[in-house]
């Protein structure tokens, strides 16, 4: 674990390699022959049907279960991720879906708990602007550092347990369902703060049922069905089928995900009704409205008057 580099991996640089990891839980296969690559700077989607083997494989990558097989590279080196203390150590940090903050403590005891300056004589000043300082280079919308997270929304919560695992400098951070009780609002905050994070150079693993999120944030979407590789995608061919050039900026694919509805009409009227185009379209769909009965132009007639 020591040969492990302290330094901060370069942007794209593969920090984490799973190969051919399987986990047995007794006569269950949960995990069979997984292979998974985790770059420096990309946010890549676990998803899957429930049991699929997502969380198994949270789990065994932060520590809490050992593989029964494969191997687990983490910078090149080859390690054993004996317990999540060794994990935490190595720089993988993980989000759990429930959070595990204390309600009753503000931000700034719940963002070192466990991890307090000076610890016999607490320096809360600076741990204060410490709190303040990550909050801010994640934007991050908390009122106060000193508000008890009863008192925050879901996002906050949400923003507070990944602020929390960045202060151990991770290099990669794994997030459970970071959105799955959250509002749209909120949904998008945390989005948002997820691509601070990719920006910020870590590898990020995020968990999630909602495809509309995955298609927002991730780089590669990895696929899991009952415990093995189900294939590899990326979002914009999961959109369309269709592989562009380059891949659009993340920002840009969100926006575009949040306006893929088509327009509204600006204004109350009837122009995009279908019967009333007919009549009331505007130059380009000119539509030919019913002539009045001309008895002359009557083609039957005509035909009738040139046989008679
Ligand atoms: N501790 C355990 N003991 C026995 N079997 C387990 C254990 N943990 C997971 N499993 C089994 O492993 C399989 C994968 O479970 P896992 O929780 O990883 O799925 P998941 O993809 O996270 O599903 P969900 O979307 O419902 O959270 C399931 O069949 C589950 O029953
Ligand atoms: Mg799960």
């Amino acid at each position: 674990m020591s040969d492990i580099s302290s330094a901060p991996p370069a942007r794209g640089e593969r920090i984490l390699s799973l190969r051919g990891v399987t986990k047995k839980f007794g006569a269950v296969s949960a995990l069979t022959d997984i292979d998974l690559d985790i770059h420096a700077g990309e946010v890549v989607a676990l998803v899957g049907d429930n049991g699929a083997g997502k969380s198994t494989l949270v789990k065994v990558l932060a520590g809490v279960h050992q593989p029964s097989s494969g191997t687990i590279e983490f910078q090149g080196k080859e390690v054993s991720l004996a317990d999540p203390g060794a994990a935490l150590n190595m720089g993988i940090a993980t989000v759990f879906q429930d959070l595990a903050l204390c309600e009753n403590l503000d931000v700034v005891s719940n963002l070192f708990l466990g991890h307090e300056l000076n610890p016999l004589r607490l320096d809360e000043v600076q741990m204060e602007v410490r709190a303040w300082t990550l909050l801010k280079e994640l934007a991050a919308r908390i009122p106060s550092v000193r508000e008890p997270v009863a008192s925050l929304s879901g996002g906050q919560r949400q923003t507070v347990a990944i602020a929390r695992s960045l202060l151990l400098n991770p290099k990669i951070i794994m997030l459970d369902e970071p959105t799955a009780a959250l509002g749209v609002a909120q949904t998008a905050e945390v989005l948002n703060l997820i691509e601070r994070v990719r920006d910020r150079g870590l590898g990020v693993i995020i968990i999630s049922h909602n495809m509309e999120d995955v298609r927002a944030v991730a780089d590669r979407i990895v696929v899991l069905r009952l415990g093995k590789n189900n294939g590899i995608f990326t979002p914009i061919r999961a959109i369309t089928n269709w592989s562009p050039p380059s891949p659009a900026p993340a920002k840009t694919r969100f926006r575009a995900v949040r306006n893929a509805r088509p327009p509204r009409p600006r204004h109350r009227s009837k122009a995009h009704e279908p019967e009333h185009q007919t009549f009331c379209a505007g130059p380009q769909r000119r539509a030919r409205a019913p002539r009045r009965y001309d008895r002359r132009r009557d083609p039957r007639l005509f035909r009738s008057r040139q046989s008679g």
